[in-house]
């Protein structure tokens, strides 16, 4: 499938999708507390998604069963929300979420800590969020794709992590995964050429220890191979012939680097 260049029109809604997205992620970041239930989460997310009137784009997306993902500690992605799962302080949890607002989808993660937590996760998280900045300093018209991936790769191995290699992020418009594949890794090639109008969804997926993973039995949730802790960091991305948009991050105050 060729990718996609959105309209003017098309990006004045896919704007939407996204500020409502970040609106979703600010009210879950300030939920979060010990000993509530990652189904807690969940619903919390469904009911701020459908109280802007837009739809969970997760929710029975290949038979995934929620709205949210919620990926705890080793859990890398694809976490399935449980009312038994109940955080505890300490812990690391990776909340996904896209919605769907008027036919066009935004899709963004962030990590959490729960109360207080290790340097290690504390370090993880940060270098996690870099690797997306870094990837989009090459997220502009003329660059090449796959200089996104190599940016993210160096930065991730600089720290000694592993670059989880069975998921990438993505194209996404009037679909939640659109062409083309979006590798956190470094390949051999330059990949296409980027255009204005462009919508990526990146999304650097970093373990403390190896990249490998393996697949629960539920068929969903990912996690680190040697149970390290796993981080996520996305967000849905305009490309233009200047410096990119950042669709789900337009309060600048929200993040330092
Ligand atoms: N958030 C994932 C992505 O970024 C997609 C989740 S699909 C679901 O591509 F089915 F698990 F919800
Ligand atoms: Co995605």
């Amino acid at each position: 499938m060729a990718i996609t260049i959105k309209s003017a029109r098309e990006i004045e809604l896919m704007k939407e999708a996204g500020r409502i997205l970040e609106i979703v992620h600010e009210e879950l970041g300030k939920a979060l507390h010990p000993g509530m239930s990652t189904k807690d989460i969940d619903r919390l997310g469904e009911e701020v998604i459908r109280s802007y009137g837009c739809t969970p784009s997760f929710l029975n997306y290949n038979g995934y069963p929620a709205s949210i993902c919620v990926s705890v500690n080793e859990e890398v992605v694809h976490g399935i929300p449980d009312k038994r799962r109940i955080l505890k302080e300490g812990d690391i949890v990776s909340l996904d979420a896209g919605v769907i607002f008027k036919g066009y989808h935004s899709d963004a993660a962030r990590t959490h800590g729960i109360g207080r937590i290790s340097k290690e996760a504390e370090e993880l998280i940060k270098v996690t969020r870099e690797c997306f900045f870094e990837g989009i300093k090459f997220a502009k018209e003329g660059n090449h794709l796959f200089d996104i991936s190599a940016a993210i790769d160096s930065h991730a191995t600089k720290h000694g992590y592993g670059v989880v290699r069975d998921l990438c992020g993505h194209g996404i418009g009037t679909s939640l995964h659109e062409s083309p594949q979006i590798p956190n890794y470094k390949v051999d090639r330059r990949g296409v050429k980027l255009k204005a109008g462009m919508t990526l969804a990146i999304e650097p997926m970093i373990n403390i220890g190896t990249w490998e993973v393996n697949w629960l039995e539920d068929e969903w949730t990912v996690v680190s191979r040697d149970h390290s802790l796993s981080a996520h960091y996305e967000n849905t991305v305009l490309i233009t012939d200047g410096e990119p948009v950042l669709l789900t991050l337009t309060d600048n105050t929200s993040y330092t680097l």
